[in-house]
């Protein structure tokens, strides 16, 4: 889908372990401002169930099995973050919705900005009619 890209990191072996990285620049083209994480799921599995108006996000899953599903308003597309070397980034403006896939599972976050409830949009309807003025916008923004 575009403006979200799903990345395999490499993994670089040693005898005391693993390691992966992603940095700024190369991987994603934005400052995290704030990082946070999911854990503990509920037996229900499933959250998110809101899109953000301008955050952006990197999000990682280094324990665990997490499918992320995102629409844009007219597609959807299922995205699995099932191994630690495994980034999602994603620009702003989509629905999500997280499902835990094995106990236990963390979805870890960089975040763009600072937390902002405004940013947010928690109701689904709003959500179509926002990305459909979104669209709009786009649109008009071209022609000219
Ligand atoms: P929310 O983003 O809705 O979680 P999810 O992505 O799983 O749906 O956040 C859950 C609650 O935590 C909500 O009351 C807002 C609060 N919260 C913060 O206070 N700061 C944060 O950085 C985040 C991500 C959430």
């Amino acid at each position: 889908m575009e403006g979200i890209t799903l990345k395999k990191l490499d993994k670089i072996k040693s005898p005391g372990g693993s390691l992966s990285f992603f940095q700024l620049g190369k991987d994603f083209d934005f400052e995290i401002k704030r990082i946070y994480y999911i854990y503990e799921f509920s037996q229900q599995n499933r959250r998110g169930f809101h899109a953000h108006k301008e955050l952006k996000q990197v999000m990682f899953c280094p324990h665990g099995s997490i499918e992320v599903e995102l629409d844009n308003g007219t597609e959807k597309e299922k995205y699995l973050l099932d191994c630690p070397e495994k980034i999602l980034v994603l620009n702003r403006g989509y629905w999500r919705e997280f499902l835990s896939l094995t106990e236990n599972s963390i979805l870890c976050v960089g975040a763009s900005e600072i937390y902002d409830e405004s940013d947010y949009i928690r109701n689904y309807d709003d959500y179509i009619l926002w990305s459909k003025h979104e669209m709009e916008e786009k649109i008009n923004g071209s022609a000219i």
